[in-house]
């Protein structure tokens, strides 16, 4: 499906009042193996935070369940106390056990005692962003937005997303709680989630767009995006980002990486203006 690019503005406004970049970085890839436990070198992960940081990224994708506890552990001792303005976006709802191995556990209860941690590891007064990482199949959705709406009103977390979800359960979910933004396995080469781009695009919730790069199958060079890169004078994963910030102005991009190099290659796809031919051709090669 061919889709209409539209203009790009370099920012977007959670909730109508966190302004961010619309590039930010995804803190996943900072753990160890699978996921899983520390990274090899903690301090390189700490040194990659703040060069995040450093380059102007002010909105940095986590969850209690990188590690578990890893990422948000590596993000307080790197960048705390928070820059004015930094948005730590985390999640909750999806429970580890071993490398590459989740589950979701979504009763009340639990989810209460993810924020409480969260607010604990990050050492936060309340969470910017809290994301429920899956809706638990086998608890009541409504228990489960439920209690977000409780901690929402008791002032521990100030906005709420959702993650891997369908059109029919962001609503279901808005009956009872203020969706801000949608977490949505999409990128050039998954497009799966158009639907649901589109409707958060038409109601002003922010579309964060999880394996931008395709796990880095985008990324590669004499991959598919390899000569169109060389014609911009760019490389393959800022052609996939740019392809996305143009995608629709409420895209949030958060390319993971645990590379310093990477990630500055990364962060000049906010430059990276594409043509609206250029666009369409980029679409084209994975049609
Ligand atoms: N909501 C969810 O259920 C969910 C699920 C998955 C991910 N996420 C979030 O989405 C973020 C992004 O997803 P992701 O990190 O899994 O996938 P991704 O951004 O699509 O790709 C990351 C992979 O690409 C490689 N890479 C990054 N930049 C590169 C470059 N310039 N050149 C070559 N390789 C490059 C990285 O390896 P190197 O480390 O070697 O650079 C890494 O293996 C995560 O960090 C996480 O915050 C959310």
């Amino acid at each position: 499906m061919t889709t209409t690019p539209t203009a790009r503005p370099k920012t977007f406004k959670i909730g109508g009042e966190l302004e961010i970049n619309r590039l930010g970085f995804g803190a996943m890839r900072i753990t160890g193996p699978g996921i899983w436990g520390e990274p090899e070198d903690p301090e390189a992960a700490r040194q990659l935070l703040r060069r995040t940081v450093e380059l102007g990224v002010n909105f940095i994708d986590t969850a209690d369940a990188y590690g578990p506890d890893t990422s948000e552990i590596l993000i307080r001792e790197a960048l705390h106390p928070y820059a004015e303005g930094l948005v730590i976006a985390t999640k909750g709802g999806n429970t580890r056990q071993g490398p590459n191995r989740w589950a979701p556990v979504g009763r009340p209860e639990y989810l209460r005692q993810a924020v409480e941690l969260s607010l604990r590891k990050l050492k936060l007064d309340r969470i910017d962003l809290w994301q429920l990482h899956r809706i638990d199949p086998k608890v009541p959705r409504d228990e489960q937005f439920g209690v977000i709406r409780e901690l929402q009103d008791e002032g521990k977390i100030r906005f709420v997303g959702l993650s891997e979800v369908t059109v029919e359960e962001i609503e279901a979910a808005r009956k009872i709680v203020d969706v801000v933004t949608v977490q949505n396995l999409y990128n050039l080469s998954n497009r799966q989630s158009e639907a649901v781009l589109d409707y958060t695009a038409q109601h002003n919730i922010g579309f964060i767009p999880w394996f931008p790069l395709a796990t880095g199958n985008l990324a590669r060079e004499g991959g598919v995006l390899d000569s169109i890169a060389r014609k911009l004078q760019a490389t393959p994963s800022q052609v996939a980002l740019a392809w996305l910030l143009k995608r629709s102005p409420n895209i949030i991009p958060i390319p993971g990486t645990s590379s310093i190099k990477h990630f500055e290659e990364n962060q000049k796809a906010a430059d990276l203006e594409l043509s609206d031919e250029d666009f369409a051709a980029i679409q084209r090669l994975l049609e």
